[in-house]
């Protein structure tokens, strides 16, 4: 699948579901209104649409949320999906905030997922109540130990905030290097509104990086996950640092991902509302595999060029409307 810039889309991130346990001030607004039950496809459709990217050369499937791992009998879906790795997938793996790990994990390991993400934006356990509204840092924290005791390697994924978590990066960092895990610092983007002027969440991370190299020795190293970070290696813990900067450093030129949503839209874009709507696709009496790949390639073909992401303007309107809990980043 090429779209109109030439680039080669191989990743889908998929969301399961727009509900989370967690209310992060970054992500959703406090009185998030969530999907009524009947929009949703089933697991069974989800995995078909899936089946029809891979299909058109899809090599990396991400299931995001919302949360994933709230979703109910989400793990079906899993061991479908796994059961096509090394039939056209590469790459299972999931983005969850940690909490149902501790009863997943193994469960994860043995449908074939080898690597995972785990948002973690701090490791002060106030600080954590805070920035989830009300989640309990032991319960994402028992998550990711018994991921590491699964044998999953664990990236930790922290949204850069500033005035809330920046005092904590050289600490995080330590503490990832401490357990064996990679961490990738976020720049905060604007989807939906949140009750709150993200010109104040807003943290430049070539500021960051800056202050980091003060302290760390920051190796630069060619590794890629197909995701949108750029690493160096700190050589005093050994471990990758990912920066992840669409507003400082943008690499839409570089994308291959394209989103699906558990309603069954297709987001082009993070930062665009270009969408189609394969569930009715998917839901047309008698439709084909076919049908489902042009559909697709249809989508492909009006994919934009990039987000254009503005959050320095005090009062800017957010990129697009949706949260991103929507498609899960
Ligand atoms: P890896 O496979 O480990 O590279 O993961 P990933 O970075 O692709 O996925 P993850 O779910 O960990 O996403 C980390 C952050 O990157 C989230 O905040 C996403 O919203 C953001 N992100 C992923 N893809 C894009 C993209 O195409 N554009 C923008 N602006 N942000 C993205
Ligand atoms: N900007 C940047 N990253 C975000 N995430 C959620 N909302 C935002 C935002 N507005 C992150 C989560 C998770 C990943 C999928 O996206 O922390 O790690
Ligand atoms: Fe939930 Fe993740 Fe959004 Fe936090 S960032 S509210 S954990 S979906």
């Amino acid at each position: 699948m090429i779209d109109p810039f030439g680039r080669s889309i191989t990743y889908l991130r998929v969301s399961v579901t727009d509900r989370c346990d967690l209310r992060c001030v970054y992500c959703m607004a406090e009185d998030m209104t969530f999907l009524p039950k009947a929009d949703l496809l089933s697991l069974e459709e989800l995995d078909r649409l899936c089946g029809a990217f891979i299909e058109l050369g899809v090599r990396k499937i991400r299931l995001t949320g919302g949360e994933p791992l709230v979703r109910r009998d989400v793990m079906t879906l899993f061991r479908s999906l796994g059961a096509r790795l090394g039939r056209g997938l590469d790459e299972l793996t999931v983005t969850t905030n940690g909490t149902q790990l501790a009863r997943y994990a193994e469960v994860l390991r043995a449908a074939g997922v080898r690597r995972i993400n785990v948002s973690l934006d701090t490791l002060d356990p106030a600080k954590f109540a805070a920035i989830t509204r009300w989640g309990r840092i032991e319960k994402t924290l028992d998550g990711i130990f018994a991921a590491k005791a699964a044998g999953l390697a664990i990236k930790i994924n922290a949204v850069a905030l500033k005035g809330v978590n920046e005092d904590e990066f050289d600490r995080m960092i330590a503490w990832c290097g401490e357990h064996g895990f990679d961490l990738c610092l976020i720049e905060t983007m604007p989807l939906g509104e949140i009750g709150e002027d993200r010109t104040d969440q807003y943290l430049p991370l070539s500021l960051v990086r800056r202050r980091l190299a003060e302290t760390w020795t920051l190796e630069e190293i060619d590794y890629r996950t197909g995701g949108p970070a750029r690493y160096v290696r700190v050589a005093e813990t050994g471990r990758r640092l990912g920066f992840i900067t669409p507003l400082t450093h943008n690499f839409c030129e570089s994308c291959n991902r394209v989103r699906l949503t558990c309603t069954g839209t297709l987001y082009m874009c993070l930062g665009q509302d270009d969408q189609a709507d394969l569930r009715s696709v998917l839901r047309r009496p008698g439709v084909t595999d076919a049908d489902l790949r042009e559909a697709i390639l249809e989508a492909i073909g009006r994919k934009p060029k990039g987000h254009d992401f503005v959050i320095e303007r005090r009062g800017a309107k957010p990129a697009v409307a949706r949260h991103m809990s929507v498609t899960g980043g």
